[in-house]
């Protein structure tokens, strides 16, 4: 009771809403997309998981600079809601719905044959989608399902579309990992769900790790092509991220999150600077911060022969064979 009094207290009520807005300011992005005039008409971008959170707001940006934009999604309601919102706030109707579920190896083959067959061009891949607290499940590839809806679908997806990419140059592919990395561990049997515990945002932190090394072995291998390839961690965003979570870490987390976390919109600027920017240009194998800033990743990520080995490993994973 004593504590509900002192919580309830108006100097509590105050001091928090100012302490708030300290945050608010302090994690401002030193860029703002509204100010950047860059023009996206002719070009064509790619955003999965672009239904909600992050990716709506992504993809709601590129649609405003004029851009083809392929809102690639695993729901058909989910995503035509998406779609029918970002075609009436951006007046640009050259936005397109196709379905993918990318945690299946499949359905990112079937995807991608499809975006092989009806673009002539690609020149933004925003790798969006991702999951956190899936419960274990063996995917029917034989694959971990969060390794493979965060890395490894996601991985094939890229690989599949990169001969469009390199033929679209300059183009960019941006991921969004996640400061979590710094926390993951590198163990390849991971991938088909070996050693792995399952205690809160654990497996989830491997994942984004993965998603750093191999975009910055992905940028080593297209050096020269004019395809840019960067990671980056998007900030603590009020999305429905943690849906796969109980309802106390939930409430918890939309309570803190209402005074302290990024709105969704917020969140998408470090993945749209990257994707779009002017200062950005040429810059690959990198991973930036929330705020634009570039940073150092995790020191597992910058480990050049860890890299080519994830890589290979992922690519055995992914073939067909
Ligand atoms: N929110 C944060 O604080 C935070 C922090 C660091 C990194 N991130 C990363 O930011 C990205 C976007 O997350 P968010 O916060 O916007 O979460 P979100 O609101 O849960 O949105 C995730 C999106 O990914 C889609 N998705 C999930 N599994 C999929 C699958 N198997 N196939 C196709 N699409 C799938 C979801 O589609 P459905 O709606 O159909 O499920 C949804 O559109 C994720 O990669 C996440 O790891 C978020
Ligand atoms: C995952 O990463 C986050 C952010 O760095 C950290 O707070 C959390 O403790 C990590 N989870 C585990 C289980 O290591």
């Amino acid at each position: 009771m004593i504590l509900m009094d002192l919580l309830c207290h108006p100097v509590w009520a105050i001091s928090t809403v100012l302490l708030a807005l300290v945050v608010r300011l302090q994690r401002r992005a030193k860029w703002d997309p509204r100010a950047c005039e860059v023009t996206l008409k002719g070009k064509t971008a790619i955003v999965t998981g672009a239904n909600t959170g992050i990716g709506k707001f992504i993809a709601m940006d590129f649609a405003r600079r004029g851009a083809r934009v392929i809102l690639a999604c695993r729901s058909e309601a989910r995503g035509s809601a998406a779609l029918k919102e970002i075609r009436e706030t951006t007046g640009n109707s050259n936005v397109h719905l196709r379905l993918v579920d990318v945690s299946s190896l499949d359905s990112v083959r079937e995807f991608a044959d499809r975006i092989l067959a009806e673009e002539k061009a690609l020149h933004i891949l925003v790798n969006n989608a991702g999951a956190s607290g899936l419960p274990r499940e063996i995917t029917k590839d034989g694959l971990e399902i969060s390794f493979a809806t965060n890395h490894l679908g996601p991985f094939l997806l890229t690989n599949l579309l990169l001969d469009l990419l390199k033929n679209s140059a300059p183009s960019r592919i941006v991921t969004v990992s996640s400061v979590n990395h710094k926390k993951g561990q590198v163990d390849f049997s991971h991938f088909r769900g070996e050693n792995l515990k399952y205690h809160m945002d654990t497996v989830y932190n491997h994942t984004k790790l993965h998603n750093v090394i191999c975009t910055t072995e992905l940028a080593r291998r297209l050096q020269g092509t004019g395809v840019c390839a960067n990671s980056v961690h998007p900030g603590v965003v009020l999305t429905e991220v943690l849906r796969h979570y109980s309802l106390t870490v939930r409430f918890l987390f939309n309570l803190i999150g209402f005074f302290f976390f990024k709105s969704p919109e917020e969140g998408a600027v470090s993945s749209i600077y990257c994707a779009v920017a002017e200062d950005t240009e040429g810059i690959t194998g990198k991973y930036f911060d929330s705020d634009c800033s570039l940073v150092l990743p995790a020191p597992l990520a910058r480990d050049p022969a860890l890299a080519v080995k994830d890589f290979e490993i992922c690519e055995r994973l992914t073939s067909k064979l």
